[in-house]
């Protein structure tokens, strides 16, 4: 018997080497194919791969690029066309704070008479935001318009100043209030000292760099007595974080103009008020609770006397603001580096007629038509002064600054505001 192996092959040797051959070269293509398809499959999956995690790249970068409140060609045609003045030799100001109450106000008449406006706010929730958001929305139907950012953003800041060459920074942003300092101590260093210093840092930088003014307070004067307060007075008693950033604030802008030769120019407000105002302040507060019903709680000072506040309406700081941009000098500096001295100046914007807050509930009643219940307590240590009385010379005579609203007419406009905003007819919600 034939090995076995013959009677699968013929008998011919040569044709046996053949189709051995063939067979052979079979096998080896099939392995070489097989190999070649496995390399090919595999430079296919790198391919692949590569491919995905450069789309998943693309997707994120576009997702946080379009997640973005800021940034894109859109974006910036908004931020170009706020910025664009329409007047001869109009300013060009980057207002921050612009969603407060102040900083509605002054981004208004700023654009009203031509100039160029860029609003920055991070309408953060220290009160209600959807009244900053009705400001934004005030300011959009005048064509100005706000960046949702925040000036501790770098990033924000080093975009605006590239695409906009800003005459003015009006710089409004603050943690605001006395008393929320006890509760969040850390949001005054986050704005007050903190973004201020990110903000005159892009300052700095900027080319040209633009003259800066901005809102310290009254409270700066702490627990001075002399009055009334003035710009000579020595200002190193704060009686509240809030008062103390502020104070750090005027010695931080007095080191950067110094060195970076940056035109300063800070405003010590005194107690603003008027539509639009803010909710965490006495006559707002009061308001509310008068109508609702609700009692209000008056503070009293040492040996039972009334606390007095300098009550500055709103128009009239912002005639204040406004002479203050008006007369700033321009930067010395320039590529971070300073060329020269610069402007440093501070002024009282004050009303100069303190009014006792029992004075002010009493017109609040008149114009509500609505008697008050009253709870009269001891002023607890929570940072509050006793009394605010602006001495404003200074800013009288190189500001041409004129208050001209008494309290009686500017509570008026502002019960009339809060009525309407807040949808009260005849004294009662009208839905
Ligand atoms: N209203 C007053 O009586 C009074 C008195 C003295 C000083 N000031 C100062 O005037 C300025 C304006 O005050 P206002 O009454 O309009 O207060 P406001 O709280 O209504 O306005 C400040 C705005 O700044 C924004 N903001 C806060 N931190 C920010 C941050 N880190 N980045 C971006 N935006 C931020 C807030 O969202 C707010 O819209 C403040 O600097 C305040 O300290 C006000």
């Amino acid at each position: 018997m034939p090995p076995l192996e013959d009677k699968s092959f013929t008998s011919t040797p040569g044709k046996f080497k053949v189709e051995r051959t063939h067979a052979m070269n079979r096998q080896l293509h099939r392995c070489f194919a097989s190999a070649s398809t496995m390399f090919l499959w595999v430079i296919f999956l790198i391919a692949l791969t590569a491919s995905y995690l450069s789309f998943r790249r693309f997707v994120d970068s576009g997702s946080q690029y379009f997640a973005a409140s800021w940034g894109g060609f859109q974006w910036e045609k908004q931020v170009l066309n706020s910025a664009q003045a329409h007047r001869s030799g109009g300013l060009s100001v980057l207002v921050t704070g612009a969603a407060g109450f102040v900083g509605t106000h002054v981004s208004m008449a700023l654009k009203k008479r031509g100039d160029g406006v860029v609003g920055l706010d991070n309408f953060n929730n220290y009160y209600d935001p959807t009244l900053k958001k009705a400001r934004m929305y005030l300011l959009q139907d005048h064509g100005v318009f706000v960046v949702d950012g925040d000036i501790n953003d770098q990033r924000i800041l080093a975009k605006l100043f590239d695409i906009v060459a800003f005459s003015h920074v009006m710089h409004l942003a603050a943690q605001a209030g006395v008393r929320y300092g006890m509760e969040n101590p850390h949001a005054y260093i986050h704005s007050n000292i903190a973004g201020l210093v990110t903000l005159l840092e892009a300052c700095k930088s900027a080319y040209p760099q633009p003259s800066f003014v901005w809102a310290s307070s009254s409270s700066v004067y702490g627990i001075n007595e002399k009055v009334p307060f003035s710009e000579s007075h020595l200002t190193d008693r704060p009686a509240s974080l809030y008062a103390a950033t502020k104070k750090a604030g005027e010695e931080t802008t007095h080191a950067y103009n110094h060195i970076y030769g940056l035109s300063i120019t800070a405003l010590r407000f005194f107690t603003v008020y008027g539509p639009w105002g803010r909710p965490d302040m006495a006559y707002f507060s009061f308001t509310r609770n008068i109508l609702q019903g609700k009692p209000i709680t008056i503070y009293r000072g040492k040996n039972r006397t009334d606390l007095a506040r300098d009550f500055t309406f709103i128009d009239d700081v912002v005639k204040g603001c406004l002479g203050a941009l008006d007369t700033a000098e321009k930067s010395t500096g320039s590529g971070g580096k300073k060329r020269g001295p610069a402007q440093y100046r501070i002024y009282n914007l004050g009303n100069t007629q303190p009014v006792t807050v029992p004075t002010l509930v009493s017109i609040l009643e008149k114009h509500l038509k609505v008697k008050a219940k009253k709870i009269v307590v001891d002023m607890p240590g929570n940072g509050d002064v006793p009394f605010t009385h602006a001495n404003i010379s200074l800013a009288r005579m190189e500001l041409g600054y004129k208050p001209t609203t008494d309290l009686q007419t500017g509570l008026r406009k502002f019960v009339r505001w809060y009525l309407s905003y807040y949808g009260y007819s005849h004294g009662k919600p009208s839905n």
